[in-house]
């Protein structure tokens, strides 16, 4: 889960890391009394989770509260790369003499922690690292020996600091290797990290992404969800605890297990070319036990979404016989009523494989066909999507 600024900030400052005193508000007027707390000149910042925000005019100064207020005013609603901002965070403006930037990330592909740094930070981290790699340090970060001030500054020299902050630039980097490792965080990136004229070190701008897997033993994590701008789908599958990503196609897709709906959509969006371009909508894993309950609450998600026009079944029997799977397909349209209304291509293989496709005969519903193997359903299913387009 990807954090807003303002979330960061306030992790950020339960860590110890020096931040600017800064509040989020929803209105011009929330950003106005935001700033007469302040009580100095402010920026007043987008809060959305893009990057990029100052070049799309969501980050300004502003010398009064009115200002503030103002500012508010035009930056609330503006579309930053698709996303609209709801709210924006006023922070004290910090005098800045140099910009640096810092990171710590989760490094899959060498299966460590990584350190990022950079002397020469405000900018595109992407654009650096491509321009000029000499001027961003990476340091791999052993997960047991962490990071202590030694390797704190380690890194900085690494990234060429100035030798006179590197001591206060080190405490900063450790507090924020602690928010890394206390918080489950998969990344932790400050750009601008900034000296200020009395060579103070402030981070004025977060980027954090938690692991969601560690919310089992991140109970506060829940409450920094925004539930307004989640997907309104994946929300209704998460509460249903379906593993469920919208994608932008037309043909719904149910599987079970994680590597057969994967190539399922594989198979699907090959199979759509043929038929106009048609692609996956979705990505649905009903898992083992695909009971009706599951397969029920599985099909009433995919048919909520507007986009589908047709829904591949895709199921390959195993410890959940083919049988129970049809029975599943049946009562679950059962239990949806008229709510089901698009085709279904199903497709069941292995245990009880015979006995399953019988059920589905037997039944007879008007909205499924059923095809034998995965690259025939693929295609019937396309060409359904395509002609209810
Ligand atoms: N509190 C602040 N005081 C003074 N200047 C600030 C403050 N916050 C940001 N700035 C200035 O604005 C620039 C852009 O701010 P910031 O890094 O927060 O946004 P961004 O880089 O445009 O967004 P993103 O990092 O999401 O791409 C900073 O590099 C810094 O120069
Ligand atoms: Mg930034």
């Amino acid at each position: 889960m990807d954090l807003y600024e303002y979330q960061a900030r306030d992790l950020f400052a339960a860590h110890g890391v020096p931040v600017p005193p800064g509040a989020v508000a929803n209105s011009p007027e929330e950003a106005k009394a935001a700033a007469e707390r302040i009580g100095s000149q402010v920026v007043v910042k987008a809060q959305v989770k893009v990057g990029g925000r100052g070049k799309a005019g969501g980050v300004k100064l502003a010398k009064t509260p009115q200002e503030a207020q103002e500012t508010a005013e035009t930056i609330l609603g503006l579309d930053i790369k698709g996303h609209v901002v709801r709210r924006v965070m006023v922070a004290q403006a910090s005098q800045i003499n140099e910009e640096y930037y810092v990171s710590f990330l989760l490094d899959r592909s060498n299966r460590t922690f990584l350190a990022m740094a950079s002397a020469e930070g405000g900018v595109e981290i992407e654009v650096l690292a491509v321009e000029r790699p000499e001027a961003l340090a990476k340091v791999p970060i052993d997960a047991i020996a962490g990071v202590g001030k030694g390797k704190a500054v380690e890194i900085l020299t690494a990234a060429k600091f100035p030798a006179e902050v590197i001591d206060e630039a080190a405490d900063v980097v450790v507090k924020l290797w602690e928010t890394f490792v206390s918080e489950d965080a998969t990344l932790v990136e400050v750009n601008p990290l900034v000296r200020d004229p009395h060579d103070r070190i402030i981070a004025l701008d977060g980027k954090v992404t938690l692991d969601e897997n560690a919310a089992f033993r991140q109970p506060g994590h829940a409450g920094l969800v925004d539930e307004e701008a989640e997907n309104p789908l994946e929300a209704k599958a998460k509460a249903k605890d379906l593993n469920y990503v919208k994608l932008d196609g037309q043909v719904g897709i149910i599987g079970n297990g994680a590597g057969l709906v994967m190539s399922t959509l594989d198979v699907v969006a090959y199979a759509g070319e043929k038929h106009g371009g048609v692609k996956p909508a979705n990505f649905l894993d009903i898992g083992g036990g695909a009971s009706a309950a599951v397969m029920a609450a599985g099909l009433d998600v995919i048919l909520g979404d507007a986009d589908v026009k047709s829904v591949f079944v895709n199921v390959f029997g195993g410890i959940t016989a083919c049988d129970a799977v049809a029975n599943g397909i049946v009562e679950a349209l059962q239990i949806l009523g008229d709510s089901a209304t698009k085709p279904l291509v199903v497709r069941l293989d292995g245990n009880n494989v015979v006995e399953g496709r019988a059920i589905l005969a037997e039944a007879n519903h008007p909205l499924i066909t059923v095809v034998d193997t995965m690259d025939n359903a693929a295609d019937k299913a396309a060409e359904l999507a395509a002609a209810g387009v």
